[in-house]
């Protein structure tokens, strides 16, 4: 399939099929394909499970392990808290919705949205197995994300923004369903500026590789663009931080053992154009914003003004009157003049 002659549609069919084959192959073999069960993580150290702490797999099911297929490890960058509720867009196989709902606690809530049948079966199944009561998997589309406007303290993602055929809708929707004062705390493949004497065109050949697409590489945004789309979501205080700058052999062992072939061998996934010094524009980065806070409503100040130089004092609004005697008067010296 040619990208440039896609719907948005026909993306997320592709994208679904490919994460759909992912899912299946943990959840036959509870493991992923190759040499009979290593993972991704183990094949390439740029992907998935590499990017966690020990600390954090020992605490998990193997199969959200082995079903990890991000590019970094957002719960860890978003500085959880006791209470907050988070939503991780693109969930997979749940790793981090499973290790955001122990970062929030039992006052706090994670929920995981996928638009994959497969997945989201995969990942209630981790959920069981981790014995958590505070996580909700959603089927949907991260275009259009099926939560109220206004009900999400942090959203994170793990290697999927770039999937998307619509990152504008994205991040709107992601805006929408923050709270004020809410935060994005996203792990994802981003093109990173060109310094002077790179490559500076990603060639069209790997921009339009379905494989690469659906691998999380030719979808990714350049960071100037992420910026602007950021800002024009309503999002301040953006940041991008480059966390792994990937060379040729990363973007070959990309999510090699979610392609129907499973071809697990580095190189598997590659396109004329790939050279190492394309490659080395893609980067793992981790991207953060704020949806503001409502500024504080000033039209209450000329009133509270007036009250001053009113010297008023509860209904008795008699400049002099109460200052006489505070006590009786206003009860309290601060609500006087
Ligand atoms: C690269 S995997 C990452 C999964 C997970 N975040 C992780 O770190 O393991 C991408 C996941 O996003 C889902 N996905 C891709 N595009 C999506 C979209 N537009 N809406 C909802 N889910 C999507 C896929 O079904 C898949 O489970």
């Amino acid at each position: 399939m040619d990208m440039t002659k896609t719907t948005d549609s026909a993306i997320h069919d592709t994208v679904r099929e490919h994460y759909a084959n992912a899912a299946r192959q943990v959840a036959t073999n509870a493991a992923a394909c190759c040499d009979g069960g290593a993972s991704t993580a183990l094949i390439n150290d740029a992907w998935g499970a590499a990017m966690y702490q020990t600390s954090d797999l020992t605490v998990l099911p193997d199969t959200a392990v082995l079903a990890s297929l991000g590019c970094g490890n957002p719960t860890a960058l978003a500085q959880l808290h006791p209470g907050e509720v988070v939503l991780d867009l693109g969930s997979g196989g749940g790793i981090d919705v499973l290790l955001s709902a122990k970062r929030v606690g039992p006052t706090g809530f994670a929920y995981g949205l996928d638009m994959t049948d497969d997945m989201l079966a995969l990942a209630n199944e981790n959920k069981a197995k981790a014995g958590t009561t505070n996580v909700v998997f959603l089927k949907g589309q991260i275009e259009a994300v099926p939560l109220p406007a206004n009900t999400v303290d942090v959203v994170i993602s793990n290697c999927v923004v770039n999937l998307s055929p619509d990152k504008d809708a994205v991040l709107r929707e992601a805006y929408r369903v923050l709270k004020p004062g809410g935060r994005v705390a996203i792990s994802d493949v981003v093109v990173r500026d060109a310094e002077p004497g790179e490559v500076r065109e990603i060639p069209d050949t790997v921009r339009h590789d379905v494989g690469l697409w659906s691998g999380c590489v030719a979808g990714a945004l350049e960071a100037h663009d992420y910026r602007t789309k950021l800002a024009a979501a309503g999002f301040a205080e953006i940041e991008i931080v480059e966390v792994k700058r990937y060379s040729l052999d990363d973007i070959t062992a990309t999510d090699c053992c979610s392609g129907s072939d499973c071809g697990c061998a580095p190189g598997a996934m590659t396109a004329e154009g790939l050279t190492e010094a394309v490659a080395s524009r893609f980067t793992s980065a981790f991207v953060r914003a704020t949806k503001s806070s409502p500024a504080p409503i000033l039209t209450s100040l000329p009133m509270m003004a007036t009250a001053i130089s009113a010297c008023s004092c509860g209904a008795s609004p008699v400049a002099g009157e109460c200052c006489d005697d505070k006590a009786t008067c206003c009860g309290e010296e601060s609500a006087c003049c």
